[in-house]
């Protein structure tokens, strides 16, 4: 650990080629998140939310400019160090839960644990999901459980390999507004721990528990 950001964007642009015509998602964008900081990013939809978050999560790369993990450059990594670099420091969260309907609620965290050793992984697990109130699921599947509840399986999922920044694309999306608000609950106990999160989201609900929400309008931070 440092005293860098762990994740930062310097003057990222992110642009798709979209038949013949050149999109440009994300348009010199800076933003860094503080540890155990919650940022909330707003934005219509369309505006380049989910690139800046897949960009911010190692997921995809920009044109130009820098992402910096833990102060480190991230942009030159091969690409199974970028893997590598993803596993280590964060976390996703995504609307449509992408939980596996074959695989327990366990199984389902123990899923990113799955290709190293890690002896100690089940406990953690185990503890996670006891965490977020689903210690009596845990050999549930996902067709058993509430939308919410679904969630705080991803949730747990997401902490598993104890990131430094957990990154959520519209977690309340599929949500009514009290389980809703029970996921946004979880994140500020995830935040009390010194874990950053970085939400992108058109939910007003969302940035009353963000410390920090900014703007995303074509590409570019207000
Ligand atoms: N893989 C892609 N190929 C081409 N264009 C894309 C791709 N992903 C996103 N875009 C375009 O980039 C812009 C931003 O999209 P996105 O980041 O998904 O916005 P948001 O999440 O805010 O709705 C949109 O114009 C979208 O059509
Ligand atoms: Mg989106």
């Amino acid at each position: 650990m440092s005293d860098a950001p762990p994740l930062e964007l310097r003057g990222v642009t992110k642009e798709y080629d979209g038949g013949g015509e050149t999109v440009r998602a994300m348009d010199d964008v800076d933003f860094h998140v503080d540890r155990g900081e919650f940022v909330s990013i707003i934005g219509p939809s369309g505006s380049g939310k989910s690139t800046m978050l897949n960009v911010l999560g190692l997921l995809d790369v920009p044109t130009d400019g820098e992402v910096l993990v833990d102060g480190r450059d991230a942009t030159t990594l091969t690409d199974r160090e970028r893997t590598r670099a993803r596993k280590e420091y964060v976390g996703f969260v995504f609307q449509q839960f992408y939980l596996i309907s074959s695989l327990t609620a366990l199984e389902n965290v123990l899923l990113p644990t799955r290709f190293e050793d890690d002896p100690g992984a089940r406990d953690r697990a185990v503890g996670l999901l006891e965490r977020v109130g689903l210690g009596d699921r845990l050999d549930h599947r996902p067709d058993e459980l509430s939308g919410g509840q679904k969630q705080r399986v991803a949730i747990a999922r997401a902490l598993i390999n104890e990131p430094d920044v957990v990154l959520a694309d519209e977690p309340t999306g599929n949500l009514d507004r009290d389980t809703g608000t029970q996921v946004l609950e979880e994140f500020t106990r995830i935040k009390s721990e010194g874990v950053s999160l970085i939400t992108v989201t058109h939910d007003d609900l969302v940035a009353g528990y963000a410390d920090r929400t900014v703007r995303i309008v074509d590409g570019r931070l207000q």
